[in-house]
């Protein structure tokens, strides 16, 4: 879905101006298009199509409540990695059998919480996790649900940060000791086994890597059922890949006709725990040109966004592509476009072509719906900017700018 767009040469969120969203809340300031979020949704449901499926939103991915509980009304289900992010479904009301909690370090009050309530199921990454989520579900005198996640030892092509499915990784765990742990609670009484997980990575391109995943957890269920454990999920994790520039998306078409060779006949229900298909297009980061540096060699637009409200370009060298709000005639440069931050690394965009632009002009970062908030901080002592979702001819302020009490707030002079 084309999200932002050139409408008289202004650049436009749905029907909204990004100029006057710049005025009315300032800069710098996430904008999602609430249309955009709901179609790549429904595009996923849809091409799921008669798979028997759960979609679980990955909410790391962008965690805005508003977000979660458009998703949430729409029937997704989430995928969660910390007692924050089940607090955050929690509070939008999501149905407790909708959510899988991921993640390679729970804590017992973590897992306390998840619990507590109710969730689908725990998937876990280690015999270690699996003693404490036995010992936890004993002392609560609750019944644990959980699939464990397999490390299949597959390599996916994308940034070695978020490549998660290789024996060199710290997550899950291999097939062989995935069968001991399905063993081991098979004699518990607090514990009961519901699926196999995975999850090879992120921002994945090939959909290969993820029917060769299949294949593995598959064959882990299956065994699992000759052993008279009747498992229902396979969650095949998240990690479907957008384009950022030039690249090809995932073709989930593709994907699912493998998915679908593999599990048809079969009674068993599919997960997938997308972030980035979901919200990553439906975002754009508006920043203000403060000044514009010229040296011997290179030139700088110096905008008042850095590292901290968007850090993907500093830590996985990302391409996002910077686009004015207003298209008119202008000579261009090769530029980089930077923060006000007192790193080199403080960068958003590296020799880059642009527009010849001027203190005041307002610029558009896209693509950044997915890991742009989310992982912003306070370096600096800076703000985290505001979240706005518009929709249609609306733009609502769905979490306001920081102001400086906040960031000082609960600290001692
Ligand atoms: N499931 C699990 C267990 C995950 O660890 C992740 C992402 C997902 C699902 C969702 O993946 P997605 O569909 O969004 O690719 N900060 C990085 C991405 C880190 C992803 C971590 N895990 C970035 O900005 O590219």
């Amino acid at each position: 879905m084309q999200v932002f767009q050139y409408k008289s040469d202004q650049l436009c969120c749905e029907a909204v101006r990004l100029h006057q969203l710049a005025e009315r809340f300032g800069t710098p300031t996430y904008v999602y298009s609430r249309a955009a979020i709901l179609a790549n949704y429904r595009c996923l449901v849809e091409g799921l199509g008669q798979l028997p499926s759960l979609v679980c939103y990955s909410v790391k991915a962008n965690s805005n409540l508003r977000v979660l509980s458009l998703l949430g009304q729409a029937g997704a289900g989430f995928d969660i990695v910390s007692g924050g992010e089940l607090a955050r479904v929690l509070r939008v009301g999501a149905p407790p059998d909708r959510i899988v909690f991921s993640g390679v370090g729970k804590t017992a009050e973590e897992i306390d919480a998840g619990l507590a309530a109710g969730i689908l199921m725990f998937n876990v990454e280690s015999a270690g996790e699996l003693e404490l989520l036995e010992s936890r579900a004993q002392a609560l005198g609750k019944h644990a649900d959980f699939a464990v996640r397999v490390n299949p030892d597959v390599v996916a092509e994308t940034h070695p940060y978020i490549s998660t499915g290789q024996i060199v990784h710290k997550f899950g765990v291999a097939k062989d000791e995935a069968a001991e742990i399905y063993r081991r609670a098979a004699r518990s009484e607090w514990l009961r086994a519901r699926g196999v997980a995975c999850h090879i990575g992120s921002q994945i391109l090939e959909v290969e890597p993820f029917l060769k995943a299949l294949d593995e957890i598959l064959s882990v269920a299956r065994a699992l059922r000759s052993t008279g454990v009747e498992v229902e999920f396979l969650d095949l994790g998240g990690g479907y890949g957008i384009r950022y520039a030039d690249e090809q998306p995932l073709a989930l078409d593709k994907l699912v006709e493998g998915v679908a060779a593999r599990v048809h006949g079969t009674s068993f229900r599919l997960i997938v725990e997308p972030g980035r298909a979901i919200v990553g297009d439906a975002g754009a980061l508006l920043t203000r040109v403060l000044f514009v540096k010229r040296n011997q060699q290179k030139n700088f637009i110096v905008v008042d966004a850095g590292m901290n409200d968007l850090m993907r370009p500093t830590l996985y060298g990302s391409y996002h592509e910077v686009v004015p709000a207003e298209r008119r005639s202008r000579e261009k440069l090769i530029a980089d476009v930077v923060g006000p931050l007192c790193e080199t690394g403080d960068f958003l965009a590296q020799d880059r072509e642009m527009p010849d632009v001027a203190p005041g002009d307002l610029l558009a970062i896209l693509t950044v719906g997915a890991y742009g908030y989310v992982l912003a901080s306070n370096y600096n002592t800076r703000p985290r900017p505001a979240e706005v979702l518009v929709d249609g001819e609306n733009a609502e302020l769905i979490r306001p700018r920081e102001r400086l009490e906040d960031l000082m707030a609960g600290e001692v002079a």
